[in-house]
């Protein structure tokens, strides 16, 4: 239990602390896509914090303006913007490079509608970090996450820079929206409320497990299968409602600033026994990669937990997960290795 009280107390004081402390860290953090729905909350988000001392913003329009706009931000965090040509120097130092760099999805579309378009972008990314920086963490948000994680993970086996431990698909909205999902329909304080999501970040492949929720909490089979439903295709949700107009980009920017802030305080050994559910290199499953709970801490992915117990209605639903999961890894691995 020890690793959920360390999510979710440093989720309660993530951003607090991260706006009331002073500097004392050193942390080099690049934004690939900076100037998109997501990349520019996400990028204010890490203006924001202390435990960021440089802000590499880089995209193909946009960032000098995105830049000189956050550089009058009253916070230590130095902002630089990059264009095009600009992409290793933006690179260089860094300690955490995030990317969600894409194509956002229309009504209608799967993730895996964005596949041959975002591949090639975090295929290029991915092999610039890999050149400048490649012990940074790597933290992928374009999506289809399934195969782009993947993809990154080909790239730097090519480069021979491959660490599993820094490379990490971001699943953190799952929970996120898990959280918020089921405070609401149980009356409870969401800052209290923890849901473990495994398997992917598509989709089927995306795995509640309420019967783990911190704290316990009963579910009727109904309840059980109406959260889970909504879960899978809360980003669905949200992609109707903006009716043409894109995808998640404020809550994913939210639950983006999230995983990094608590990957920053593991690295830099602040807070201990902090675990977020991630897509990592896993042996939990058949599944060379797959989102369970992981520690983090200074050299990244310290310990790739396993499911835990899971209920008669969560194995069910893990076998549908499996074959999908495998499809979308074999495609990204593909991709690079055409
Ligand atoms: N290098 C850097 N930036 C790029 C590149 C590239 N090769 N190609 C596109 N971009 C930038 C765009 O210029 C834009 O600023 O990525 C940004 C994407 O922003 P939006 O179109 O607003 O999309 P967003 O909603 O932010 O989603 C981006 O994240 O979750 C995923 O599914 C989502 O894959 C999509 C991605």
């Amino acid at each position: 239990m020890f690793c959920r009280v360390g999510i979710s107390s440093f989720r309660r004081v993530a951003l607090a602390r991260s706006l009331s402390s002073t500097a004392r860290q050193n942390m080099k953090v690049a934004v690939l896509g900076a100037s998109g729905g997501i990349g520019q909350p996400l990028s204010m988000l890490f203006k924001q914090s202390p435990l960021i001392s440089e802000l590499s913003l880089y995209d193909i329009v946009l960032t000098p303006g995105v830049a000189a706009d956050l550089s009058h931000i009253e916070t230590p965090a130095q902002v630089k913007g990059y264009l095009e040509d600009g992409l290793d120097e933006a690179l260089q130092g860094c300690d955490i490079v995030v990317i969600p760099a894409g194509v956002p999805r229309k009504p209608g579309m799967t993730r895996d509608d964005l596949f041959n378009t975002n591949a090639t972008i975090v295929q290029k990314l991915s092999e610039a970090a890999a050149k400048n920086c490649p012990k940074a963490m790597l933290c992928i948000i374009t999506n289809p996450v399934n195969s782009t994680m993947p993809i990154a993970s080909e790239v730097y086996k090519k480069a021979g820079v491959y660490d599993p431990k820094r490379i990490f698909g971001v699943t953190t909205l799952d929970s996120v929206r898990a959280n918020t999902f089921v405070a609401e329909a149980k009356g409870l304080d969401v800052r209290d409320v923890e849901v473990p999501v495994i398997g992917g970040h598509s989709g089927v492949t995306i795995l509640p497990l309420l019967s783990q929720t911190n704290p316990s909490v009963k579910f009727t089979q109904e309840e059980l299968e109406q959260l889970t439903d909504r879960i899978q295709n809360a980003g669905t949700e949200v992609v109707n409602a903006k009716a043409g107009a894109g995808s998640a980009t404020l809550s994913m920017a939210y639950a983006g600033a999230r995983f990094v802030f608590s990957l920053i305080g593991a690295m830099k050994g602040q807070s201990k026994n902090v675990v977020e559910c991630t897509f990592v290199r896993s042996d939990v499953t058949e599944a060379p990669y797959f989102a369970t709970e992981v520690q983090l801490g200074p050299n990244g992915a310290e310990v790739v937990k396993g499911m835990g117990e899971l209920s008669d209605f969560e194995k069910e639903k893990l076998k549908e997960v499996l074959p999908e999961l495998l499809k979308n890894i074999a495609k990204g691995d593909s991709f690079v290795n055409k």
